[in-house]
């Protein structure tokens, strides 16, 4: 496949500063060159650019709304570009406020298509919450409501379609932190969570057959990666860890069974905080695991 690399270096929708730096220390840990050297034809379009963050305390409900809603505009934007000229765009983010803008330029590809989209949200987090639901008013936490079309017009209505997506696209992966509120409201809309309960009792590997039951040849499939999904232990830079998250082997084998089917058609990597990493190595794991997405496996298979 030929890949376009996106760089969206904002902590808009964040908690913490520090997702901005994302994309860089992701080129740092040589992202486009190991991709390449996999014999894929990799295009680094370098940064987008938006509006700084200022900073300021939730206004009803929502932080930086207007902010975010330029960061999501120019994201969706670039991605649907490059979904426009066949090729797989990577969203380097960036916090996952961006996924809105990302995803809802994969719906609307996948609808003019007529193409079938499953999306995989690999997270410790629902991010499932409203301006009412937030107990922080962190955008990055309202992305799948957002998609689902509960929040703001202007995000809701990003890619000219409220929904964007129908709960029933979705499967979310590896959650174990939802807020009270926030979890009435998952039940309530049918989303289809993988929480980490589930993983570790039936296993990555089931987990992921479930997951991924269903695609056919004319399934587009998105992948959502916070890389604060990974356990904290072996993925310390991100600015909203969860203990008890995947470990190495397991997310490995997620990503494994992903590319087996062969219809990864666009991905985001999201949530990568160097400000708060060890010597780049968050980077360079998630790195790592992006080169399994791509067919990378221990031993020779066909
Ligand atoms: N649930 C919390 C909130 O809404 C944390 C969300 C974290 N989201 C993320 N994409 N890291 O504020
Ligand atoms: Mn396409
Ligand atoms: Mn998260
Ligand atoms: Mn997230």
């Amino acid at each position: 496949h030929r890949v376009s690399l996106i760089g969206a270096p904002t902590d808009i929708g964040a908690g913490a500063r520090g997702a901005s730096m994302g994309p860089e220390a992701l080129r740092v840990a040589n992202l486009g060159p190991i991709l390449a050297s996999h014999g894929v034809a990799v295009a680094d379009r370098g940064n987008l650019s938006g509006p700084a963050n200022p900073w300021q305390a939730a206004q009803a409900g929502y932080r930086h709304l207007p902010e975010v809603v330029a960061w999501n505009q120019a994201v969706h934007a670039a991605v649907a570009a490059e979904l426009a000229l066949d090729r797989l765009p990577i969203l380097l983010g960036g916090d996952h406020c961006l996924a809105i803008g990302s995803i809802s330029a994969v719906a609307r590809h996948c609808r003019t298509l007529g193409r079938k989209l499953r999306v995989l949200w690999l997270d410790a987090h629902a991010d499932f919450n409203t301006a009412e639901l937030t107990p922080s008013g962190n955008l990055h936490g309202m992305p799948v409501a957002c998609l689902c079309g509960h929040g703001p017009a202007t995000l809701t209505d990003l890619g000219g379609l409220n929904p964007a997506l129908p709960p029933s696209a979705l499967r979310s992966i590896g959650i174990r932190s939802v807020d009270a509120g926030e979890k009435r409201f998952v039940h309530a809309a049918g989303l289809e969570v993988f929480d980490m309960r589930y993983i570790d009792e039936m296993g990555m590997r089931h987990t992921m057959t479930q997951a991924l039951a269903g695609l056919d040849a004319q399934t587009h499939l998105h992948v959502s990666f916070d890389v604060d999904f990974l356990d904290p232990d072996i993925a310390p830079g991100v600015g909203t860890p969860v203990r008890g998250g995947p470990t190495y082997r397991e997310a490995q084998l997620c990503m494994e069974m992903i590319a087996d089917t062969g219809r990864l058609g666009s991905l985001d990597v999201v949530e990568l905080n160097p400000a708060l990493d060890v010597r780049n190595r968050t980077a360079e794991l998630a790195v790592d695991l992006i080169e399994s997405l791509f067919g990378k496996s221990t031993l020779m298979r066909d």
